[in-house]
């Protein structure tokens, strides 16, 4: 029989996240710090707007863009926030989550052959997506000696004539990092250079921590080669209602909207009332949810710290990313051994790309106790292997 699987799918390996967890799902008193995803249950507002939605019947496809009070109330916190205007009608899309916004824009702009210029350490998709779209990830690293941050010197080395966008992820999966408003502007000023599109998702902007987040395509000249990414899975603790958007100029959204609508049709139309609830009235969950989090980072930051394994400090996300090279393991040794000894699980950090070796990534996304504890197991862990 022929191989029936595609040669550039097979070149995309599995996700380096999963093995921990269907090792950590088979033992007991585990503390996982493996976890991508809000612990806290959807505020309660958002469930009953869902339920609620249900029980009026709406049970059916919705416009291929989402419904529109939706789409009316995504602008307006749009512009709120960032200054930035979106037109409801032609430029927002209501996607299942940030993970099907980053597969349209992909799908909607890429040719055959054209490199994306992708930072790493990254969310586990951004590579594979932009294969399946057809095009080349080209990788830069980023590093701690710059808190993680991008530096358009990096990206501008790589710039060739096949280039076509540069996929930014910030506040970044899985370090942290926050990038500061000077930085973008720099990267921005390529950028336009040497015409690019900039993808940017954005789906922990609402979760900073003493910073601001800076909406790229809020910056001068930005908006019309911007596609901007979000979604309600991290702040509003939405995970599973898989709702996310896109927000691009007209013609971009266009042709997004033409891939989601063969092969989404529709988002879950359920959650996108749930979602238009969370957009009018839990933003004072949100901020409770930030608060916690801000909470249990200092917690693990310092108490990362305080056991030697050096910890920068995050500005955003629920992730901490600290290097375990003074146990002169590597990151997968560490992971593993951690898991069978202390029964405490992270994820190694060259999941999220080569340059993240050396480092695990430590989800905050956790009780605190339960963060304390890991630390105390940990602190074990570290003074044995030291
Ligand atoms: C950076 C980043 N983008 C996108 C996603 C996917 O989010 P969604 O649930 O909206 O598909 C995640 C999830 O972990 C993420 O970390």
């Amino acid at each position: 029989m022929r191989d029936f699987v595609a040669s550039h799918i097979k070149t995309v390996p599995p996700s380096g996240i999963r093995r921990f967890f269907d090792i950590a799902a088979t033992m007991d008193d585990i503390i996982s710090l493996g976890i991508g995803e809000p612990d806290f249950p959807t505020p309660p507002e958002i469930i009953r707007a869902g339920v609620a939605s249900l029980n009026a019947g709406e049970t059916h496809y919705t416009s291929n863009s989402g419904i529109l009070e939706l789409r009316q109330a995504l602008a307006e916190h749009l512009e709120r926030l960032y200054g930035v205007r979106y037109d409801p009608e032609t430029e927002l899309l209501i996607t299942v989550g940030v993970s099907e916004a980053l597969h349209v824009a992909l799908a909607a702009t890429l040719e055959p052959g054209d490199e994306v210029i992708v930072p790493e350490p990254c969310f586990v998709s951004s590579n594979p997506e932009v294969v399946f779209a057809g095009g080349v990830p080209v990788n830069v690293p980023t590093s701690v000696e710059n808190d993680f941050q991008l530096l358009a010197s990096q990206v501008e080395e790589l710039v060739t004539a096949r280039t076509k966008t540069l996929l930014l992820g910030y506040p970044n999966n899985p370090t942290g990092a926050v990038m500061s408003r000077e930085r973008l502007l720099d990267i921005a000023r390529l950028a336009e250079q040497r015409d690019l599109l900039v993808i940017s998702d954005e789906i922990y902007d609402r979760l900073v921590y003493g910073v601001e987040h800076t909406c790229f395509a809020a910056l001068p000249g930005m908006w019309q080669r911007t596609v901007l990414l979000g979604g309600f899975s991290k702040a509003y603790a939405m995970t599973g209602w898989r709702i996310g958007y896109a927000a691009a100029p007209a013609e971009i959204l266009g042709a997004m909207r033409k891939v989601h609508q063969y092969t989404i049709m529709s988002a879950p139309t359920m959650a996108q009332f749930a979602a238009l609830e969370a957009l009018r009235s839990s933003e004072e969950a949100v901020q409770e949810m930030r608060g916690r989090y801000d909470r249990r980072r200092r917690l693990i930051v310092e108490g990362l710290n305080s056991i030697g394994l050096a910890c920068f400090e995050p500005r955003g996300a629920f992730y901490a990313f600290p290097s375990i090279a003074v146990t002169g393991m590597d990151d997968d040794e560490f992971s593993e051994r951690l898991l069978m000894e202390e029964k405490v699980a992270c994820v190694p950090g060259s999941a999220f790309g080569s340059c993240g070796a050396g480092h695990v990534r430590c989800s905050y996304a956790t009780a605190y106790d339960q963060i304390e504890e890991a630390l105390e197991r940990m602190a074990r862990f570290a003074q044995r292997h030291g």
